[in-house]
């Protein structure tokens, strides 16, 4: 059977993200319950290539290998010999020969897509400039345990048409939810991938327009990763959709926010933001780690229900 990668959420079905997502809450309970006693990765290990910054992710990848019994590895460029210039297909198969499984934050989607094809073990996109799926895995974790299914209800984004807007697109079609985007002009997401939604996902104008009725309300930053010389440009550009708790006020009363974080408070949020009850972005971080377990124990060992 062809290696499965997780490059982004239409790689896998909507009945395995539905999966993926209840194995998740049941790996958390566990924990909850029971403390880290399930090692299913004893002698496993997972590379993880960091081309970019991270907390969240490097912290949360690394604690589900060392609860499930198994070992992560952080490469940077930096000491690497693919800062050196060895070409990506030939680490993709050397990495190969030694890990199970290979974790990959970087810029370039297309250079993602070229190591999972010449990689014999499963690649997870840690984030590219284009998509973060793993964070969608987390996002709909917490909005499912904190509400039910996620099915025919209203989520918007506000903000930049970036790759966790992407991905948020993605997730529309694959939870079968509808997404409001709503970012100025010149920041609208990539036309194919939102063509490819469908009337799924609509495209607005006017934050406080977009978010009346939502069941969940989202942004992040205005300046990604290797976005930073455009930042006052982008401060200026992005005026007016800053989310603040009068702009919830407009959403349904039991909205929920979520940030993938970090978080610039003053800028996209308002400073007081995430102090509000109806922002549960520190259970959202949290839950990248019950998420990425039940991601890698996928795709290593396929389903399991115990
Ligand atoms: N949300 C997220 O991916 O955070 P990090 O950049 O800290 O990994
Ligand atoms: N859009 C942000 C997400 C960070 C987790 C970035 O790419 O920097």
């Amino acid at each position: 059977m062809a290696t499965r990668h997780f490059l982004t959420l239409l790689d896998l079905s909507p009945e395995e993200l539905h999966y993926l997502v209840q194995r998740a809450i049941t790996i958390k309970n566990r924990l909850r319950a029971q403390g880290p006693s399930y090692a299913p990765f004893a002698n496993r290990t997972l590379a993880m290539i960091f081309e970019k910054s991270s907390t969240r992710t490097r912290v949360s990848f690394e604690t589900a290998m060392a609860h499930f019994g198994g070992h992560a590895l952080f490469l940077s460029p930096r000491d690497t010999q693919l800062g050196r210039g060895e070409p990506i297909e030939d680490t993709a198969r050397v990495l190969a020969e030694m890990v199970d499984i290979v974790m990959i934050r970087t810029f370039s989607h297309a250079g993602l897509e070229t190591y999972a094809a010449a990689s014999a073990v499963p690649v997870i996109n840690a984030l590219s400039d284009d998509y973060h799926p793993c964070q969608l895995l987390a996002d709909v974790m917490t909005w499912t345990e904190l509400r039910g299914s996620v099915r025919g209800r209203t989520a918007v984004w506000i903000g930049d048409g970036n790759n966790m807007c992407h991905s948020w697109i993605n997730a529309a079609r694959q939870f079968d939810f509808q997404l409001r985007v709503c970012c100025p002009e010149g920041y609208e997401p990539r036309q194919d991938i939102l063509a490819a939604a469908g009337d799924r996902v609509t495209l607005l104008r006017d934050p406080n327009e977009a978010v009346v009725g939502a069941d969940l309300v989202t942004t992040d930053v205005w300046a990604s990763m290797g976005q930073e010389e455009e930042q006052a440009k982008r401060e200026a550009d992005f005026a007016g959709f800053q989310v603040s708790e009068a702009m919830l006020d407009r959403a349904k009363p039991d909205v929920l926010f979520l940030h993938c974080l970090p978080a610039h408070r003053g800028e996209e949020i308002s400073e007081t933001l995430l102090d509000d009850p109806r922002a549960v972005v520190w259970q959202e971080a949290g839950n990248r780690l019950h998420a990425q377990k039940a991601l890698i124990e996928f795709l290593l060992l396929g389903r399991v229900d115990h």
